[in-house]
C-alpha cells in the first residue's frame, strides 16, 4: 500500500463509517432550503465570512483576510499565494487556475480564465517523438516541453484590480511571512515527495529544496523555509504581474524551460509578455429548480456536468434514492455519454469552433436521455458523440489525452455575500518538476492531445501555438433565484467532473449537506468501467453494478472538494476528508 493511500485512508474510514446512517437521516430531513442552523459533522457554521481550502495555513491566512474587512478576492489572493508554499505540488505562481466569481454589488456571475497558453514556438507535433509517436505521458511531463505560459499570477492581478478592497501589497505578507519563517512539511506533502523522489530529483532546483543534502526526501514536520519564494512575492507585491511576466523572474523562468537538460521546452519572453486573462461567460445549465453555472472552454467541466444534469433531470433520482443501484447506471451512463461529447468537441474555443448551446440544449439532453431509458448498462458501442445542433461545419476526431489527479480547489465567501469558487493548479503533482524562484512550473500542456489526427480528422485539443489546453476543472457556483446558493469545486484530473457532479446529485436530489457531499464515497464512471473509491462504502454497489453489466474497479479516488452553502442567515462550510483542508469562518 503506498504512502499517500495508508494517508487517506486514514482520513477516510471514520468518515465514511459513519456515512450511511448519517446520509439516510440527512435524506429524510433536510431539503436544502431547511437546512439553516444545521450541520452534520463535517460541516462548519459561520455567520460572516468563510473560507475552505486544501491546506490550514491557506485557509486561515484568508479568513484572516476577510476578517479585516478583505473582500472575497483580497482573501483569493492570500491563499493561493499560501497554497504555493505549503502546497507547492498542486497549485502556485507556476500554473493556471480558472475563476468564476458571484459579484454581490452587481449581482452577476463572471469567470476569469488564467489558464497556460502553448508558446508561439509550439507546434501540433510538440508531444509526438521523431517516428511520429506520441511520447510516454511522463516523458513528456518531466522537463521544459510540457511547460504553458503561466496564468495565476495574472488573474490574481485581474481580479483584484476589479474586485480587489485591500492594497494588493498587503495581500502577501502572510506568505512572505510563512516563506522567511518556514512552515512545517504537512504529512500529505512529505509522503508525496517519497512517492515521486525518483522524478523529482531529475533537476536541481528540486532536488534541492524538498530533499536534504544526502538525497533524502524531507519528513513531514521538517520546517522548510523558502527564501526564493519570498523574493519572488516581494517582487510581485511591490511591481504587480509585470514584475512576473517581464524581467528577472520572466528570464529565469525562460532559461530553466528552454535550458532543462534532455528535454528543453519552448517558452519565451514574448510568451510571457503577451500572456492575457480573458473574462468568459459563465456556462449555466438549470438543473430542478436551480442554476448551476461553471466555466466554459477551454474547460470541458461546466459543459460535461451541465450535459450529465441535464440528462439526469429526465429521472426521478430523489426516489431512486442514493444506495440503488438504477441510480449509480443513470449516473454513470449520464457521465460516459457526456465523455463521448466531450473528447470529440470540446477544447479551446478561441481556436475551434464548439457546438456549446448544441451540446447544452433541453432537446439534445432529452435524447441522450432516451438512450439511458434501459435495464442495462449502456453496450460500448452505443456510448457514442451524439449529433448536437451546430452551425459550424468542421468534424473533429477523438482526442485521448491523458489527464492525472492534480490540482487545488477553493471556496470564499465574504460579509458582502460576494462568492469565489477557484481551481488552480500545475497539472500533475510537482508539474514539470522544474522549480525557479521558489516556485514550481506547470506541465499543462500534456493536457492537450498528444495525436493531432484521428482517424483522419484533426483533433480539436491538439496543440496549437497560443492556444489553451483543455482542463476538466469545474469551479462551480449554484444559484437559486438567482442568487448564489452553493459554490463547489475538486481537484482531480477528469475525474473532478464525475466529483461535482455527484456532490450536486447528493446535495439536490438526496438531500445531503455540505460535510456530507465532500466526504460522500466516489463512484465514477468516463470511460466504461465503473470506478470505485477503494476502502469505502462505494465498494458495496460493486456486485449489482456488474450484475448491470459494467465492468468495475477499484481505485483511490483522491478528490478535494471544498463547499460552502450559503443561506439566509449562514454559512456552512466543508473540506474532503481525503486531503487537509479545513473551512474556517466567523
Ligand atoms: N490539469 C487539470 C485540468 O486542467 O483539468
Amino acid at each position: 500500500m503506498r504512502i499517500s493511500r495508508i494517508i487517506a485512508t486514514i482520513l477516510l474510514l471514520p468518515v465514511l463509517a459513519a456515512l450511511p446512517a448519517a446520509a439516510q437521516q440527512a435524506s429524510d430531513t433536510l431539503a436544502p432550503e431547511q437546512a439553516t442552523g444545521t450541520a452534520t459533522a463535517g460541516t462548519v457554521l459561520a455567520k460572516d465570512h468563510m473560507v475552505a481550502a486544501a491546506n490550514p495555513l491557506a485557509a486561515k491566512a484568508g479568513a484572516a483576510v476577510l476578517a479585516r474587512g478583505g473582500s472575497a478576492i483580497d482573501a483569493m489572493v492570500a491563499v493561493q499565494t499560501v497554497l504555493g508554499l505549503v502546497e507547492p505540488q498542486s497549485s502556485g505562481l507556476g500554473g493556471g487556475a480558472f475563476l468564476v466569481y458571484y459579484d454581490a454589488a452587481a449581482g452577476r456571475l463572471t469567470t476569469l480564465d488564467g489558464r497556460e497558453t502553448a508558446p508561439m514556438e509550439a507546434t501540433p507535433t510538440l508531444f509526438l517523438d521523431e517516428t511520429g509517436q506520441p511520447l510516454k505521458f511522463f516523458d513528456a511531463v518531466v522537463g521544459g516541453r510540457s511547460v504553458g505560459t503561466p496564468g495565476t499570477v495574472m488573474l490574481l492581478q485581474e481580479a483584484h484590480k476589479r474586485y480587489g478592497k485591500l492594497p494588493w501589497k498587503d495581500l502577501f505578507a502572510p506568505a512572505i511571512g510563512l516563506a522567511d519563517r518556514g512552515f512545517e512539511i504537512s504529512p500529505r506533502l512529505a509522503a508525496l515527495i517519497a512517492a515521486d523522489a525518483e522524478r523529482l530529483k531529475t533537476y536541481d532546483g528540486a532536488r534541492t529544496y524538498f530533499f536534504d543534502a544526502a538525497g533524502t526526501p524531507l519528513a513531514a514536520g521538517t520546517v522548510l523555509k523558502n527564501p526564493a519564494y519570498s523574493e519572488t512575492l516581494k517582487a510581485i507585491a511591490e511591481g504587480g504581474a509585470a514584475a512576473f511576466y517581464s524581467g528577472p523572474i520572466a528570464e529565469a523562468i525562460v532559461d530553466t524551460v528552454r535550458l532543462a537538460a534532455k528535454n528543453p521546452g519552448v517558452l519565451s519572453l514574448a510568451d510571457l509578455a503577451n500572456y492575457r486573462v480573458r473574462q468568459r461567460k459563465a456556462v449555466c445549465q438549470t438543473y430542478r429548480a436551480l442554476e448551476v453555472c461553471g466555466m466554459g472552454p477551454p474547460s470541458s467541466g461546466a459543459v460535461a456536468i451541465g450535459q450529465m444534469l441535464g440528462m439526469l433531470e429526465n429521472f426521478d433520482l430523489k426516489a431512486l434514492g442514493k444506495d440503488n443501484a438504477e441510480s449509480w447506471r443513470l449516473i454513470g451512463d449520464a457521465q460516459r455519454l457526456a465523455f463521448s461529447d466531450r473528447e470529440r468537441y470540446l477544447a479551446d474555443t478561441d481556436f475551434v469552433p464548439a457546438p456549446i448551446k448544441g451540446l447544452l440544449s433541453k432537446d439534445y439532453l432529452e435524447k441522450r436521455a432516451a438512450l439511458l431509458d434501459s435495464d442495462r448498462a449502456l453496450g460500448a458501442e452505443a456510448v457514442t458523440a451524439g449529433e448536437p445542433e451546430w452551425d459550424h461545419a468542421l468534424l473533429f476526431g477523438r482526442d485521448r489525452s491523458i489527464e492525472l489527479p492534480s490540482t487545488s480547489h477553493v471556496v470564499i465567501v465574504d460579509r458582502d455575500g460576494n462568492v469565489v469558487s477557484l481551481t488552480t493548479t500545475i497539472e500533475n503533482g510537482f508539474g514539470a518538476r522544474l522549480m525557479t524562484g521558489g516556485f514550481l512550473l506547470n506541465n499543462e500542456l500534456t493536457d492537450f492531445s498528444f495525436e493531432t489526427h484521428d482517424e483522419g480528422l484533426p483533433v480539436a485539443n491538439r496543440v496549437e501555438p497560443g492556444k489553451r489546453p483543455r482542463s476538466s476543472m469545474s469551479p462551480t457556483i449554484v444559484l437559486k433565484d438567482g442568487k448564489p446558493l452553493l459554490a463547489i469545486g475538486s481537484p482531480g484530473g477528469s475525474q473532478i467532473i464525475g466529483y461535482v457532479a455527484q456532490a450536486l446529485v447528493a446535495y439536490v436530489d438526496w438531500g445531503m449537506d455540505v460535510g456530507q457531499i465532500v466526504a460522500m464515497p466516489h463512484l465514477v464512471n468516463r470511460f466504461g468501467p465503473y470506478e470505485l473509491e477503494a476502502g469505502t462504502a462505494a465498494e458495496t454497489m460493486a456486485g449489482p453494478l456488474k450484475a448491470l453489466g459494467y465492468e468495475v474497479k477499484a481505485g483511490e479516488m483522491n478528490s478535494g472538494l471544498h463547499a460552502i452553502e450559503i443561506t439566509a442567515d449562514s454559512l456552512k462550510g466543508a473540506a474532503d476528508p481525503r486531503r487537509e483542508g479545513i473551512a474556517v469562518g466567523q
